[in-house]
């Protein structure tokens, strides 16, 4: 078998790509990235010389290279997790998110229907079905209704898919996930950023009224559950992921003080994310029951698993933190951490 996986280098897709070069020493995987300010080569230490593993660089926007690459190499599956994935550069910056997002999707989905791939899986998102108020959850037949451009283009993204089944008959799954965490998670995210500015007793952004909430679901057991939709998932089928640990922002960032040992007193209400979607739950009934996954973290183990993984790994965040990080960083918070 044969695996492209796109946008390997980033946070989940590297988690994947480790977790599928040690699970599966008969697949070759072939990881496909741009190394956008996301990608880092660093994630993929551990198997950057298994025999099993090759990364290519490229845009899957790129459609004279993509073609050339599925010629050459015949893929079995694609799995699609390249994206811009980060809320607030949409709000600033939606034109790249378009472009790799939904373009780049249909680039990959016109590749893999050219060759005929065995199945094509799109990673893509809760936030596609929008907001929810205090109670209820998105299933997989929640209405697409995306808040934020970045949730725009994975739902456009989706659509291309749904249609690329329906019309061209392409073999499909599309995972919709809610938040991940843990190991590799690039620190522009509320838990890594949180982690790290407290370690640096810098302060802590919290938008609005930090009572948002999202649904926690840790990167291992998203890893898992796209291994099981991959293998046995039905033709044609949404699956969500969630992982059943609802948290507000506010409570995020004292449970991750607390496991440091830092004041509340870092704590810092700015202003609020323009159309910041107010809750996000999943019910992942569907791939519980269909394909029997059962996530073998929960939230209580899963931060404190990853708040020690940012303790020791303190090389790998501050090499992204001196970068062009620090000029994110100072747009997306400078006025909002001065002004009182
Ligand atoms: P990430 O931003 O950490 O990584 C994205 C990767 O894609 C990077 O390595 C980047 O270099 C690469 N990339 C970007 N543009 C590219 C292009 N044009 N061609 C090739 N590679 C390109 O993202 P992530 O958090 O790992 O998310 C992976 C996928 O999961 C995305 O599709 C995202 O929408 C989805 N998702 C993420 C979360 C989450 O909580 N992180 C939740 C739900 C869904
Ligand atoms: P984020 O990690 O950006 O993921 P998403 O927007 O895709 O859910 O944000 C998670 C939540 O944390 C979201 O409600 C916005 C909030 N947040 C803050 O309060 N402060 C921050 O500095 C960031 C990055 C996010």
């Amino acid at each position: 078998m044969k695996l492209l996986v796109t946008g390997g280098a980033g946070f989940i897709g590297s988690n994947f790509v480790r977790y599928m070069v040690r699970k599966y020493p008969e697949y070759q995987i072939v990881n496909v990235d741009l190394m956008t300010y996301a990608g880092n080569l660093e994630n993929l230490k551990e198997v950057e010389k298994a025999p099993n593993y090759k990364f290519v660089q490229g845009d899957i926007a790129d459609r004279e290279f993509v073609n050339g690459l599925f010629e050459e190499e015949k893929f079995d599956f694609v799995l699609n997790f390249a994206a811009e994935s980060h809320v607030d550069r949409s709000i600033t910056n939606p034109d790249v998110f378009v472009r790799t997002n939904v373009q780049g999707t249909q680039v990959l989905l016109d590749a893999a229907k050219n060759i005929g791939v065995k199945k094509y899986l799109q990673v893509s998102t809760d936030e596609v079905y929008g907001t929810l108020g205090e109670t209820g959850y998105f299933t997989e037949k929640t209405p697409l209704e995306p808040n934020s451009p970045y949730s725009a283009s994975k739902a456009g993204a989706d659509l291309l898919v749904r249609a690329y089944h329906e019309t061209f008959g392409l073999p499909v799954n599309i995972t919709r996930c809610s938040n991940n965490y843990g190991p590799f998670h690039f620190p522009e995210k509320l838990i890594p950023l949180i982690i790290i500015n407290a370690l640096n007793d810098k302060e802590l952004p919290v938008y609005g009224d930090g009572l948002n909430v999202r649904d926690w679901l840790h990167v291992e057991d998203h890893c898992q559950a796209i291994d099981l939709v991959l293998h046995n998932g039905r033709n044609g089928e949404v699956y969500n992921v969630g992982g059943n640990n609802e948290r507000t922002n506010i409570e995020i960032v004292k449970t991750i003080l607390k496991h440091l040992n830092k004041p509340e007193s870092l704590i810092k209400f700015v202003k609020d994310r323009p159309g910041h979607d107010r809750r996000y739950a999943i019910d992942a009934t569907k791939l519980r029951t269909e394909l029997g996954w059962n996530p073998k973290y929960n939230f209580d183990t899963g931060i404190e698993q990853t708040v020690n993984w940012y303790l020791n790994n303190q090389d790998w965040w501050e090499n992204i933190i001196s970068g062009e990080y620090q000029q994110y960083f100072q747009k997306q918070y400078g006025d909002r951490l001065e002004v009182e």
